[in-house]
């Protein structure tokens, strides 16, 4: 299995481009079984998870092909992508699939919608909390489907098409919020979505959707309407920049000090993140070609923070700011209210040297004036990062093991890491 080996201590300058964004990418590939036309995906990210959805989906009929490169692009970029499902082959999406990856649990609201019908396992993919599905079955019965659970499957039926309603999710999800999008865009009549979750993905989907012939208005709001149509066509769509890898890397730079731009970063995906960082003491200037973190000599600041629905702090940044605090001048606290079991970081960050206690939901984290190197263990995608960064800020050898979690998310990490200076290196096998 491959590893990662970092030599800490070096400060971070240069410029890393920022690539689409995986958590866009996969729902706007899941969108590509709606239509017989082809669905032409821009900026998407070079990613054992793209991989992964790519093969689940070929499972049900979708065809894709990579347009050229550009001279001198490796195949590692981010690629223009054309997805068709011309004819959906088989509405069965199996456990052996589904359970490397809990976003391909989606596919059930365009193939229900499409087909009639879907059996699709039980997900799985990262262990952070129990991450039930009563969402999706809650909503999709609102839509009209006719629901059962046998045998790990979800088996949703819909023989006369699905219909529109106004349901209110009674807890804000993403997934959800994509899947009932996508189901209602080919149901009858009007759904409105309430409490739907406001992140800037959904707002890509409902572009996606509208391209190919959808009525939705409303999205990145927290009431959507959608005005169900009888078919949906092809359409080209961009994915846009990871805010996700965008404030990995800003907190990456506030964390060894620096000077970097992370090009082609839009600041709107994550205001309230880069608001915080700005408050550790880096200094977040928008630029034209994207986002310049830099910070000099003096300290990082403690500030406390709690995750929450967009537009606030994302969980998916939780551990990586963890990783940041440590090193803070003082105490911080952090709190968890999405996932629960989303500190999984914390036992490898204190080998490290972090001084890190739990109490319920919130993580205190006392700030050391350094860590050391260690090897340790990557648990899940993002937290596996933040163990990158406090890497790159530890004296001496860090080794990552179990990196298949960063593949899953980050593209070429390694090689924008090196080229801002960073000692950091792939030790495969
Ligand atoms: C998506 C993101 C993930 C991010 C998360 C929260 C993708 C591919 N993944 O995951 O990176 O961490 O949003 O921003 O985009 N829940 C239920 N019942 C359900 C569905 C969800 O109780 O049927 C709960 C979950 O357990 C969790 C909360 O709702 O506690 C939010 O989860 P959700 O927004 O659905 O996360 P995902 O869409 O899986």
């Amino acid at each position: 299995m491959d590893r990662i080996r970092i030599v800490g201590g070096n400060e971070l300058s240069g410029s890393i481009p920022i690539s689409g964004a995986k958590n866009a990418a996969l729902p706007l590939m899941i969108a590509s079984l709606l239509t017989d036309g082809t669905l032409t995906l821009e900026n998407v990210p070079h990613l054992a998870d793209v991989e992964q959805l790519t093969r689940i989906l070929g499972n049900h009929g979708v065809d894709y092909s990579v347009n050229g490169r550009r001279p001198k692009q490796s195949e590692a970029y981010s690629r223009t992508v054309n997805f068709t499902a011309r004819n959906i082959v088989d509405t069965t999406a199996p456990y052996e699939l589904v359970s490397k990856m809990r976003a391909s649990f989606w596919v059930i609201g365009p193939l229900l919608a499409r087909m009639g019908e879907a059996r699709v396992s039980l997900p799985g993919g990262c262990a952070i909390g129990t991450r039930p599905v009563d969402l999706f079955i809650d909503g999709l019965q609102a839509l009209g489907a006719g629901i059962d659970v046998e045998n790990g499957y979800v088996i949703a039926k819909a023989k006369n098409r699905l219909r529109g309603n106004r349901y209110v999710f009674p807890k804000v999800s993403v997934g959800a919020t994509h899947v009932l999008m996508m189901a209602a865009s080919l149901a009858r009549g009007e759904t409105v979505l309430e409490n739907a979750a406001r992140e800037p993905e959904i707002v890509n989907l409902a572009d996606c959707l509208n391209a190919m012939g959808a009525k939705i208005s409303g999205a990145g709001t927290s009431t959507i309407t959608i005005d169900g149509v009888d078919q949906l066509s092809g359409a080209s769509v961009r994915v846009i920049p990871d805010r996700i890898e965008t404030g990995t890397y800003a907190m990456a730079v506030a964390m060894t000090g620096g000077d970097v731009l992370l090009e082609g970063a839009e600041p709107d995906l994550l205001q309230a993140a880069l608001d915080v960082i700005a408050q550790t003491g880096a200094e977040i200037t928008p630029t034209n070609a994207g986002i310049r973190v830099r910070r000099n000599g003096a300290g990082i600041a403690p500030v406390d923070i709690t995750t929450a629905p967009f537009p606030a702090f994302p969980t998916d940044l939780q551990a990586q700011f963890m990783g940041l605090m440590t090193m803070a001048k003082g105490k911080s606290h952090i709190t968890e209210t999405i996932f629960e079991n989303r500190f999984m970081h914390v036992q490898e960050l204190a080998r490290l040297g972090a001084h890190i206690t739990l109490s319920g939901q919130t993580a205190i984290v006392e700030g050391v004036s350094k860590l050391k190197g260690a090897p340790v263990m990557a648990t899940d995608l993002r937290a596996s990062v933040s163990l990158v960064i406090a890497g790159l800020a530890a004296e001496g050898e860090t080794l990552v093991n179990r990196v298949y979690h960063l593949d899953r998310g980050f593209e070429r990490l390694e090689e924008k890491l090196s080229g801002c200076g960073a000692v950091i290196e792939r030790i495969s096998g």
